[in-house]
């Protein structure tokens, strides 16, 4: 694995803490903590800690920062960051990754060259001290990410740190755990990252086929099988719904499959794994008003997010077999591209009325997950930047899961709360399915503004064979609108590493 982690690796260093060679040791603190809990640590900064402690000026909420020089000449780190982590009452993996984005966010604006973070000790029981190594390390390079990749006049967005996890206090038989957490975080961290990277990419740039030919190139050399149809081939399957919405472009469709395939892998099961794949949304000839249209080159998180988490399944060596597909194409208005009551026919036979060309995601879509169930997906998960009325309903920081039966939904939510891409339960109810029927056709492709992202994720049901299905709308949690001290403005890498983790969980499908 190690030498296709494009990133450098991060060392661990077991050293006690006087030891550890780096510019800045970066401390998680404890609300309530008294400084005398670490003496240590006090003496070191001179008393510094103790003094910010009484005065208030460092309490230890969550993402409070204070850099302080080391005193104590024995030491090797010439200065000591305090990262607030909150009570520890409330603490957690999510939390851990939270703190370490914002505390390697201060490091990178310091220009600091080597850091450490160090580990929190003394952990109660419920938590992990793997699964909190693995999580600070996504934390630390996910703060790595830049979003002005095209600027050539700027200040530098700063330069991260040559990282290094300082493991001093962890109990010697759970050291080998952490250092292979460590290098599973910062996988997980770099493949969201290098999903961020795609969907941050403008769409004159990223057409459907660069986004072809870029997710070959980030795959290739992990293991897996990368194909990718043409409109052509698309048409021979008969994929209706897909070239229906690429007939407004001039760029033409395109279907990427990867494959993780391992060898002694059981037949089943078979996680498919389907992203939206829409380089850009212009609405279609239902155009979109032009207020914040360009935040629509990110129509294709979803997609990306499922080449970027096949890309580590196969690294981290996933033991079941795993299939990606990525329908991408433009929705584009064009003279030929198609108009609200056109009828467009799925691969999966069903036929579809458009009412409204904007309401794209769900076509493609719909022969994307017919297309996973016909190479033998046995559960199904799609992610898309579907509804704008799911960021109505849940807002920026929380993306809608939908899906059957509850169980394999229920596995999803855990396993996406754990690996911070926080999801929230919404419904499927039959009745509602009435809104999305058609006089002329099967179904229409939208269903009026009440209950926008339930009739989206009911028209996805229709393609998914009565196959256990998980439906992401990631329409409000793809791209941070305003900056927390943990998420830059830009794209997030949602659902990248939920998707990674859920290929590891299938012991408990049955
Ligand atoms: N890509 C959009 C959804 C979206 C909206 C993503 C806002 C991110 C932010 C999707 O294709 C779309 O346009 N959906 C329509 C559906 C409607 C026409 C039924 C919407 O949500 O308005
Ligand atoms: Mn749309
Ligand atoms: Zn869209």
């Amino acid at each position: 694995m190690s030498e296709a982690v494009k990133t450098a690796q991060i060392a661990c260093t077991s050293e006690p803490l006087s030891g550890v060679d780096v510019d800045v040791l970066i401390v998680p603190w404890f609300e309530g903590e008294p400084a005398a809990s670490v003496p240590v640590l006090d003496e070191a900064v001179g008393g510094e800690l103790a003094r910010a402690i009484a005065a208030k000026e460092f309490e230890g909420r969550p993402y409070e920062f204070m850099l302080t020089a080391v005193v104590d000449r024995s030491w090797t780190a010439r200065r000591i960051a305090l990262a607030g982590a909150g009570r520890l009452a409330d603490f957690s993996g999510d939390l851990a990754r939270k703190v370490a984005t914002s505390a390697g966010l201060a490091m990178k604006q310091r220009r600091v060259d080597r850091a450490a973070f160090v580990l929190p000790q003394g952990l109660p029981a419920r938590l992990d001290a793997a699964e909190i190594a693995q999580a600070v390390t996504e934390g630390l390079t996910l703060s790595e990410f830049n979003t002005g990749s095209y600027k050539t006049a700027d200040i530098p967005p700063g330069k991260p740190p040559i990282w290094s996890i300082a493991t001093a206090g962890i109990p010697a038989d759970r050291q080998s755990a952490v250092m292979t957490a460590v290098q599973r975080g910062r996988l997980l961290g770099e493949s969201s990252n290098l999903a961020r990277e795609m969907a941050n990419e403008p769409s004159n740039t990223l057409t459907p086929r660069e986004f072809a030919s870029r997710a070959e190139a980030l795959v290739a050399g992990c293991g897996l099988t990368f194909e990718v149809l043409d409109e052509k081939r698309i048409e021979a399957l008969g994929m209706g719904l897909l070239l229906g919405v690429a007939r407004g472009s001039h760029e033409p469709p395109r279907l990427m499959i990867i494959r993780h395939n391992p060898p002694g892998a059981p037949a089943a099961p078979v996680l498919g794994l389907v992203g939206k794949g829409i380089t850009f949304d212009t609405g279609g000839i239902s155009l979109k008003p032009a207020d914040g249209m360009e935040r629509m080159k990110d129509d294709m998180a979803g997609g990306s997010a499922v080449v970027c988490a096949m890309r580590a399944i196969a690294m981290l060596n996933a033991p079941i077999r795993v299939i990606g597909v990525v329908p991408t194409t433009e929705n584009m208005p064009g003279g030929r591209a198609i108009k609200p009551g056109d009828v467009l026919k799925s691969a999966e036979g069903k036929t579809v009325e458009v009412i409204n060309t904007d309401a794209e995601g769900r076509l493609i879509l719909g022969d994307g997950l017919w297309y996973a169930r016909h190479l033998g997906a046995t559960h199904l998960v799609d992610v898309a930047t579907l509804t704008g009325a799911i960021v109505t309903a849940l807002g920026k920081l929380t993306s809608g899961l939908f899906g059957t039966p509850q169980s394999w939904v229920d596995i999803v939510r855990r396993v996406a709360d754990r690996a911070g891409d926080r999801t929230w339960p919404m419904p499927l109810f039959e009745d509602y399915r009435e809104q999305i029927k058609s006089e002329i056709a099967d179904m229409a492709n939208t269903g009026g503004r009440p209950a926008g992202s339930v009739t989206a994720a009911l028209f996805l049901k229709e393609f998914t064979g009565g196959l256990p299905w998980a439906h992401i709308d990631i329409a409000g949690t793809a791209w941070a609108e305003d900056a927390k001290p943990y998420l830059p403005k830009g794209p997030s890498g949602v659902a990248v590493r939920t998707l990674v983790e859920l290929a590891f969980t299938s012991k408990e499908w049955v």
